[in-house]
């Protein structure tokens, strides 16, 4: 919905996640003609242990967890921020894509507050949370490339502006969180994953096993990732009584085939990010997502951004994965654009980013 432009000076608005695992709370403050945004309050629950024993997230437990934790964390949130309801200018939450389960408990929470104090509700797509993120961070506003690595999605997407994106690529099949944690759940390294198999590959031989690179030297910059995890489990197979070191090198080679593979589907992004807008001059990479804290991808990007002549911009690890932060921004600026949504707005188990962009048949809401 498209109402007149909202003229105040400065915009808070409180934002709520729980499109996953994570439930949090954030308050941001916008001020258009100064061009800042401050971070009031910012606190995030994770349910990583209540799903670890699964080796994944249990949507239904999920969902019981968020009804169980919202309303301390937004209570928590509008203390940290020294701020009562009626001090806000707007609710944002995030209304998809996701888990429906959750997105649920969030999207009637800020419904009812908005309802209660008569705020404008803003329902927010998630991905534009992680996509605008360091506007927030670093004041950087878009045009910029994206490359979003979480264990939801795996994407790169040209940000053009608020509101606009075209994704260049995404996963055909799992996301890149997904592959790290299919692949420790197999060598039984717990959950997460990702953090796992980085440690194990700490002390590995990244040549011993030589895993395939999904679509290197292909066009275009999708990616795929189901083959890679095969052939880990193939391998882990072959191998009898398999210990710490053949464990250790498994997890070396595979996270050498990641960031190989990364840098080449990223490597044809960038050529398409460039062409695009020829214009820029610096142009510039961003990376959000739980996986962007892995240090050998970064390396990764670091050598393919030199290459390329991009700058690397990294958000703060606690606001390059799932927050609410993000939410209550993209939130202010949509409100100070006067596109705010009605209370009957449904949750969005997908909802892609670019309006454009085909869905993948086999990565869902990945996509
Ligand atoms: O963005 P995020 O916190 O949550 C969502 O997926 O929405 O990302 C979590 C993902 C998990 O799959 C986790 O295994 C992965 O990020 N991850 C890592 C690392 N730390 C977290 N993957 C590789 N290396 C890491 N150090
Ligand atoms: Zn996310």
């Amino acid at each position: 919905m498209e109402v007149a432009i909202f003229m105040a000076k400065c915009l808070t608005v409180l934002g709520i996640e729980s499109s996953c695992d994570e439930t949090a709370a954030a308050v941001v403050k916008i001020c258009q003609e100064e061009g800042t945004a401050i971070t009031l309050s910012n606190v995030v629950h994770s349910q990583t242990a209540d799903h670890a024993i699964y080796g994944g997230v249990v949507p239904e437990l999920a969902a019981r967890a968020h009804i169980s934790h919202i309303d301390g964390l937004i209570k928590q949130a509008m203390i940290d921020a020294g701020l009562k309801y009626n001090q806000l200018d707007g609710v944002a939450v995030t209304a998809g894509p996701g888990l429906v389960g959750g997105l649920l408990v969030g999207m009637m929470s800020a419904k009812a507050i908005a309802m209660a104090y008569d705020l404008p509700f803003i329902g927010v797509n998630h991905l534009e949370g992680h996509a605008l993120t360091p506007g927030l961070t670093q004041g950087l506003q878009p045009p910029y490339l994206l490359l979003l690595v979480s264990g939801g999605h795996t994407q790169i997407v040209s940000v053009d502006g608020v509101g606009q994106y075209e994704r260049l690529g995404t996963t055909i099949d799992d996301a890149l969180g997904e592959a790290f944690d299919k692949t420790a759940k197999l060598l039984s390294l717990g959950y997460p994953g990702g953090p796992a198999v980085e440690k194990a590959a700490q002390s590995g031989d990244e040549k011993r096993f030589k895993f395939p690179r999904p679509l290197r030297g292909k066009d275009g910059c999708n990616f795929s990732f189901s083959g890679l995890k095969t052939a880990v489990r193939q391998q882990a197979q072959k191998l009898e009584n398999i210990d710490d070191q053949d464990v250790s090198d498994i997890c070396a080679g595979f996270q050498c085939a990641v960031v190989e593979t990364i840098k080449d589907r990223l490597g044809n992004g960038m050529e398409m990010f460039a062409q695009k807008h020829s214009d820029v001059g610096q142009k510039i990479l961003v990376v959000a997502g739980g996986v962007a804290a892995n240090k050998h991808l970064r390396a990764g990007l670091e050598k393919v951004c030199e290459d390329k002549n991009y700058q690397l911009i990294v958000p703060p690890i606690e606001l390059c994965t799932d927050n609410a932060a993000m939410i209550a921004y993209v939130g202010a600026l949509r409100l100070a654009r006067g596109d705010v949504d009605e209370l009957d707005m449904s949750a969005r188990a997908r909802w892609p980013l670019d309006r454009h962009g085909a869905p993948m048949p086999f990565a869902g809401v990945k996509a």
